[in-house]
């Protein structure tokens, strides 16, 4: 902050953006007013890790998106009281975000922690990993990008592993070092307490 300035805390409305009023397509520059590496979390539900991480990572922008306005709007509200000024929240589905708000190669970071798993087959349709999305999340994602996935249900951890690989975009890392900074999530605590198994992906963009 430049000397002498006062820090205005940002409200939950001021952290909660409409893409179309930001301008397409979203760039930290308009996001944040800086230059900074953006990351996304897709379905960030009440927010505790991307609070934790945005806090522990002021150099970086992180952008949320949820389609659940309750859970947004409890997400926003945490953030504003914490003033975090580098985390803002969409609500919209992660599709509509990545298709239509993101420039190719602008991200550098994706965080996907406990997608629903629509476990019934006749639901499957509904899972965020398809090879369409996981096409398009290589598009928008810089070479050299992190994605990172975890997930309790065995089966969908399976097809997640597999899709992924099968897109060949993606280059498989160990997980034990880059998910070892990562704060968990509201589901990770509750699934813990369980003693429930989760599974931990991650990739690096190619390129
Ligand atoms: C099982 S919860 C996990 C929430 C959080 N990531 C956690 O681990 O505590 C899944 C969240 O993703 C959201 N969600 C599911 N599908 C979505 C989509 N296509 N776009 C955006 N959010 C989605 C749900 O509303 C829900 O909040």
């Amino acid at each position: 902050m430049v000397a002498g300035a006062v820090f205005v805390p940002p409200t939950a409305e001021a952290l909660i953006v409409d893409p179309s009023e930001v301008g397409l397509p979203l760039r930290a520059e308009a996001l944040f007013g800086r230059a900074c590496p953006l990351e996304l979390e897709l379905g960030v539900g009440k927010g505790r890790f991307a609070l934790a991480w945005a806090q522990e990572h002021p150099d970086l922008g992180l952008l949320g998106v949820e389609r659940a306005r309750k859970y947004l709007d409890l997400a926003a509200l945490r953030a504003a009281r914490l003033g975090l000024a580098n985390l803002r929240l969409v609500h919209t589905t992660a599709e509509d975000l990545l298709f239509r708000c993101l420039a190719e190669g602008s991200i550098a970071a994706v965080h996907v922690y406990f997608p629903d798993p629509w476990p019934k087959k006749r639901h499957h349709k509904r899972r965020f990993f398809r090879p369409d999305n996981i096409a398009r999340l290589g598009a928008v994602m810089a070479p050299g990008a992190l994605l990172r996935v975890k997930t309790d249900h065995a089966e969908y951890a399976g097809i997640i592993s597999q899709l992924v690989s099968a897109s060949g975009l993606f280059q498989a890392v160990p997980a034990d070092e880059v998910f070892a900074p990562i704060p968990p999530t509201h589901f990770e605590l509750k699934y813990q307490a369980q003693g429930r198994t989760v599974y931990r992906f991650a990739w690096q963009r190619r390129g």
